[in-house]
């Protein structure tokens, strides 16, 4: 069992290898040491991380204890703890440049990230359990190089039923995320002498992989209601990607009227469409719009991921090719490697079928919605100026201020108060507007966490 400290995201296992006060010293050093607790900052009384932790005071008192000894802590009889002025810390330049990559906030709203705190670990381990009852000595060989039968089987039945994906599971293979699926629609879209690829703009914003395998893109203006369909059609494009169910980064979502045209284009122009469905399972309003897949499968490669529901971790996603395409996936899939490891997709496939896939979206959907509900209020309490868009599904808003601020010193200043920010203006291939957009994750925080956060944002706003 562990337990978890939600504001300083320390927790501790009851069952762990190291002892709980080593555990605990551990995290606070990192914590100093990474910049996340600053010198001089209070961290919290020995009473409250016991309780918060379900853990004995003594210990608490111990751990501050070896860490002030070590030159971390200052403590003071009476007085909170505080991080001592002279701690060491790690610099970011002497980092790993992997560190500096995966560099974690204490207060993180950049999107892409789901409540990494909320992974369904007991009933996974189950799962896994099961998997490990059900395979078979050859399961644990080679071979189900694009996916083990079972998953493909569970995919397609789920896929169908929330996603209106029309697939027989041989079409479905299994990938390590979206990423790798858009690597090998890359590579056969130039094997089938495709130049020209239409994007989203603004847009997921990791272009490198087309640019690598020699695709030109061309941005394609996005508006409330989706990509911009007569503009993809006034372009010279043969193969467009794009995000209909929460446009990434707007959050808007595709009308059905969008969709038509564009499954019409498709047709006309005989070309291809790769749909990344990577958050679609958390819409608040409605039940979520099925996929565009379903109204033009054979034109349509539809990529899914675990990165959003569980996490992105487990690099575990699939792809549904028209039939067409899929020898060419497959043959891309058999340069490239021997496929994902089978006991992880052994355990997707009983943790979709048993309903616990469907049980943890439930909960996470309304956990969501509620950090949704409270980030909405404390936005209206703390910048007033600002006007919200896209947040009827995903995990983040897109928050407009009225004017141009100056986000390389905002950003900076907030890195500096632990926070993480991301605006949308480098999602842009075309000019971006002049007004400054923030794009502020929900996911991961719990509504103190956020009231505190914005209450810092909106004063480090008001002071550039
Ligand atoms: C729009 C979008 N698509 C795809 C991905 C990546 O998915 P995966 O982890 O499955 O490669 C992300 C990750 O943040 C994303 O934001």
């Amino acid at each position: 069992m562990s337990s978890r400290d939600a504001e300083l995201l320390i927790s501790v296992d009851r069952n762990g290898p190291a002892s709980m006060q080593a555990q605990l010293e551990r995290q606070l050093r990192d914590a100093i040491r990474g910049g996340m607790l600053r010198p001089g900052s209070e961290v919290p009384s020995t009473r409250d991380l016991a309780r918060d932790l379900a853990i004995s005071r003594p210990l608490v008192m111990e751990a501050h204890a070896q860490l002030a000894a070590e030159g971390y802590l200052a403590l003071r009889q009476g007085a909170a703890p505080r991080v001592a002025d002279t701690a060491p810390r790690q610099q970011i330049q002497d980092l790993p440049p992997e560190s500096v990559l995966t560099l974690t906030f204490r207060y993180d709203f950049r999107p892409g990230i789901p409540d990494l705190a909320s992974f369904p670990s007991a009933r996974w381990l189950k799962a896994a359990e099961a998997a490990l009852r059900i395979m078979a000595p050859n399961d644990f060989g080679y071979g189900q190089r694009y996916g083990v039968l079972p998953l493909r089987q569970a995919l397609a039945d789920y896929l169908g039923r929330v996603r209106g994906v029309s697939a027989d599971p041989r079409q479905i293979l299994i990938t390590s995320g979206f990423e790798q699926t858009r690597a090998l629609m890359a590579r056969t879209l130039k094997r089938r002498g495709v130049t020209e690829l239409a994007v989203e703009d603004p847009g997921y914003s990791d272009r490198e992989v087309w640019l690598a395998a020699g695709l030109k893109l061309l941005p394609i203006a996005v508006d409330e209601n989706g990509i911009d369909v007569a503009a993809l059609a006034k372009s010279p494009a043969q193969a467009v990607l794009l995000t209909p169910a929460h446009q990434s980064p707007t959050g808007v979502v595709m009308s059905g009227e969008r969709r038509l045209a564009l499954a019409n284009w498709l047709r006309q122009r005989n070309a291809i469409a790769l749909e990344d469905d990577y958050d679609a399972e958390f819409r608040y309003d409605r039940a979520p719009i099925g996929a565009l897949q379903g109204l033009a499968p054979d034109h349509v490669v539809y990529a899914g991921t675990t990165s959003k529901t569980l996490g992105p971790a487990l690099r575990l996603g699939w792809m549904v090719a028209p039939s067409d395409l899929l020898l060419a996936f497959e043959d891309e899939m058999r340069l490239m490697d021997c496929g994902r490891g089978r006991l992880e997709q052994f355990t997707l496939a009983q943790f979709i079928t048993s309903g616990d896939y469907d049980r943890h979206l439930r909960k996470m959907r309304a956990l969501y919605r509620d950090r949704r509900e409270a980030l909405l209020a404390v936005i209206t309490d703390e910048l007033p100026e600002v006007k919200i868009s896209g947040i009827s599904a995903g995990l983040h808003a897109n928050v407009r201020f009225p004017r141009r601020l100056d986000e390389a010193v905002i950003s900076e200043a907030a890195n500096k108060r632990g926070m993480g920010l991301s605006f949308l203006r480098g999602h842009y291939l075309d000019d971006a507007p002049e007004e400054s957009t923030l794009l502020l994750s929900y996911a991961s925080m719990p509504e103190s966490s956020l009231r505190t956060a914005l209450r810092t944002l909106a004063a480090i706003i008001a002071g550039n």
